[in-house]
């Protein structure tokens, strides 16, 4: 049963109109120091130079000393690149995550510590970073990455190893079915792609929808292949579906294309760098009608990219900040304190995969991969702040969605759908 709550909207809305603010919890690039061969690696905890904008006290605390009493997790992420923000955010995330953490005594009487490497937002580099946190350092989890296509290139060297991954945010179904090792706290597209049919259809009243979808991501290319049998499912039509490959600049004569067909909303699942500059050459084009996206747009740099033509548009998204709840609010709070901006949904679900990973640890009977891995697969109402996270058997979280709309300087909450 789908359905959408449109009773909180009005009530949210009503208590943060005056309070939302652009996200701008972090900067574009971010230098990775201590860089060592292909990726750059930062053990928090042992230099205070972690390269965190602003805030290079706060990771240089994020962990333990690294010395042979504290437990290491691994962290993989875009620090630098093309969704150089992905990284950003789920790096603080994970930071503040275990500053809390060992505030609390650690687990296990251990305090803990994360290794970071960047990936430079590429497959590849991923992959030799998850091989490198398993082979070198031995860590007890890998939490990463944020691109779906990342993450299943980890996923391939974390499962053969026996190393427990939990991706924050990587919502591709794919990810998860490389195996028994592999976790995510986020919904899957599956889920999400119905959301954008399902808020077209009933809540933009649109029946002619087209796509417009990133080729070189699984994500890109499975959100645009549900959301199209969802939409048809809904007595909608694709009137049409064209592509582009991720980091291309121009998308004229897709959108030319797409301009013909007439459609009433356009559908683009894609990352927000790559947005932007869609939605500018939109509107260049005389394209009026709304874009809408997934949680993929979520980045402070969609205002930079994208200026006045994403105004208006809308995305899936995983929390929204407008959330009154205690438990969203304590965490926006020392959020803001230790990286001085609001945290998104990367932050977010950062964050709440590092808690599910460390009160796992605390409660496997032993700190061996196998049992920690046991007590992930058992995490059960987990008090999330981008929802309350239940896992599956097929190692996912089932939560609902939110969609936003984008304003002029921040996303604004528009509804709820539930799975
Ligand atoms: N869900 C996206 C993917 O799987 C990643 C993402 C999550 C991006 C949340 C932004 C916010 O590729």
């Amino acid at each position: 049963m789908h359905r959408i709550l449109t009773g909180g909207i009005v009530v949210l809305a009503a208590l943060f109109a005056a309070g939302c603010e652009k996200k701008t919890s972090t900067q574009t690039e971010t230098p990775a120091t201590g860089t060592t061969g292909q990726t750059g690696v930062q053990t928090t905890g042992t230099t205070g130079s972690a390269g965190t904008e602003g805030s290079a006290g706060t990771a240089g605390t994020a962990g333990a000393p690294a010395t042979g009493d504290v437990i290491l997790l691994g962290e993989v992420g875009s620090l630098t690149g093309a969704q150089a923000t992905f990284g950003i955010s789920t790096r603080n995330g994970v930071e503040l995550a275990l500053n809390e953490a060992n505030a609390e005594g650690g687990v296990k009487g251990h305090k803990l510590a994360v290794r970071v490497y960047d990936d430079q937002s590429k497959p590849e580099e991923a992959a030799n970073a998850a091989t490198r946190l398993i082979t070198q350092d031995h860590v007890k989890i890998i939490i990463g990455e944020v691109a779906s296509t990342n993450s299943i290139a980890m996923a391939h060297k974390a499962q053969p190893a026996k190393v427990p991954m939990i991706t924050p945010s990587s919502t591709n179904e794919g990810v998860t079915a490389i195996g028994d090792y592999i976790f995510r706290v986020c919904f899957i597209d599956p889920f999400q792609g119905f959301v954008m049919a399902k808020f077209s259809r009933d809540h933009l009243k649109s029946t002619r929808a087209a796509v417009l979808r990133d080729t070189r991501s699984d994500y890109s290319m499975g959100l645009s292949e549900v959301f199209t049998r969802k939409f048809t499912e809904m007595g909608g039509k694709i009137v049409a579906t064209e592509a582009y490959a991720q980091g291309d600049t121009d998308f004229r004569s897709q959108l030319t294309a797409i301009r013909s067909a007439k459609p009433e909303a356009i559908y683009v699942p894609g990352y927000y760098n790559d947005v932007g500059i869609i939605a500018r050459q939109a509107r260049e084009l005389g394209i009026k009608v709304p874009l809408l996206g997934g949680d993929g747009w979520e980045s402070e740099k969609l205002w930079e990219l994208g200026g006045s033509a994403v105004v208006g548009s809308y995305f899936s998204n995983h929390y929204s900040p407008e959330d009154p709840s205690p438990r969203v609010q304590n965490f926006i709070a020392a959020y803001k304190k230790a990286y001085g901006g609001v945290p998104d949904s990367l932050a977010a679900l950062a964050y709440d995969a590092a808690r599910v990973g460390i009160e796992a640890m605390r409660r496997a009977p032993s700190l061996e991969t196998s049992a920690i891995r046991d007590a992930i697969a058992q995490t059960k109402d987990f008090p999330g702040v981008a929802g309350t996270i239940t896992l599956d058997e097929k190692r996912n979280a089932i939560k609902p969605a939110v969609v936003v709309q984008v304003g002029d300087t921040s996303s604004k909450y528009v509804a709820t759908i539930t799975p």
